[in-house]
């Protein structure tokens, strides 16, 4: 039996002000979505409204590209919040401009936030996130400290496991968990933004991890189930709990529970593949009527089981996607 598919991850730009080694690398010519091809704040309401409410939706993650960069993004955290349909309303970003918004984003209604923090290292940190100026290590950690204290919970942390990078911080990092009420996640690199680093470093398997933290301190086995991708386990008397997003070692796509409206309102079945994917925003401006759009989209819902990254596309002749996260909507 299919998942029920409840949650659509929305992505409120394709631009970020980190340039993370795996997602967006200097140097790569990324075509931004141009100002007015970006999915008005009135658009995406009525989408939600008039469509996606009503086939079921009641969840929501609001991501990019960095989506505090996004103008309006508190207006736009509120009347998501106030639909009284909304049962869940979340965002990823990398926490740099978190530190002053943490609170303004709390009252507008968001009560969830994952962090993406890849290194408790500046100098690594710096590297990963392609910054060569002042360390931005010190104002991430503030943005996340700022969330944890206004009360966002739960917390997740995300990090991208790379080789040879940051694999070897991921003791550190899972220390963090055992006197913070934060989820630490680790996630294997997957084969899409950077096609270079990818077959350089590839990934490494989450129960290779595992075993290192059983090792330092022991593990809890499945313990606590979250709601998207992540398998959770606790280190025995940690306040917070690990998670592990291990998309190509145990592919989780029969479990999956989402779709992902791009910012240039693209909605796709799959994070890796486009098969069925609808262009929602000319739709709209093409006045066509909702309920044909609505129909549209209940009919990508029905095919989803068969679109996912098992079944993909040909994606590219290398298996990489050159599609970003960033450009895709996290
Ligand atoms: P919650 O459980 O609701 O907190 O969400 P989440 O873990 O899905 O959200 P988050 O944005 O933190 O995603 C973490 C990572 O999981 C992403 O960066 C991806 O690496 C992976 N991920 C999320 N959704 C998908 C998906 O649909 N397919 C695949 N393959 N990976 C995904
Ligand atoms: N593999 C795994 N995760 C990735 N992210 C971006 N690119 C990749 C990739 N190639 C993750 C980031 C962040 C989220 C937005 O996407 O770590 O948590
Ligand atoms: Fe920006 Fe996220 Fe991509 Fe890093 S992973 S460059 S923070 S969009």
């Amino acid at each position: 039996m299919p998942n029920k598919v409840d949650y659509l991850r929305i992505s409120l730009i394709d631009r970020c002000n980190f340039r993370c080694q795996y997602c967006m690398p200097e140097g790569t010519e990324l075509d931004y979505v141009l100002q007015q091809e970006l999915l008005t704040q009135t658009e995406l309401l009525t989408l939600l409204e008039a469509v996606f409410v009503p086939l079921g939706f009641t969840r929501f993650r609001l991501t990019g590209g960095e989506p505090l960069l996004r103008p309006n993004v508190i207006e736009i955290v509120r009347q998501i919040a106030a639909l009284p349909q909304t049962q869940d309303l979340a965002m990823t970003t990398n926490a740099f401009l978190l530190a002053g918004m943490a609170q303004d984003l709390y009252e507008a209604g968001l009560r969830r936030i994952n962090i993406s923090l890849d290194s408790l290292n500046s100098e690594t940190f710096d590297k990963i996130i392609g910054n060569r100026g002042r360390s931005r290590w010190q104002q991430t950690w503030e943005g996340i400290q700022a969330a944890y204290q206004v009360g966002f919970n739960p917390l997740k942390l995300n990090v991208v496991v790379i080789p040879g990078v940051n694999d070897t911080e991921v003791l550190d990092l899972a220390a963090l968990t055992l006197d913070r009420e934060w989820h630490v996640r680790f996630i294997e690199f997957m084969p899409i933004g950077n096609a270079q680093l990818y077959s350089e470093r590839a990934w490494i398997p989450s129960e290779e991890l595992r075993q290192s933290i059983r090792q330092r301190w022991g593990l809890s086995e499945g313990q606590v189930k979250g709601n998207g991708p992540a398998d959770v386990f606790q280190i025995p008397g940690a306040k917070g709990t690990l998670g592990f997003i291990s998309q190509m070692s145990e592919c989780f796509c029969d479990r999956c529970n989402r779709m992902r409206l791009s910012a240039d309102g693209w909605l796709r079945p799959c994070l890796l593949n486009e098969t069925g994917q609808i262009d929602l925003k000319t739709l709209l401006r093409q006045d066509t009527p909702l309920d044909t759009i609505r129909d549209k989209v209940q009919f990508l819902l029905e095919m989803k089981p068969e679109i996912n990254y098992k079944q993909r596309d040909s994606g590219t002749q290398t298996g990489v996607y050159s599609r970003t996260m960033s450009q895709i909507g996290g």
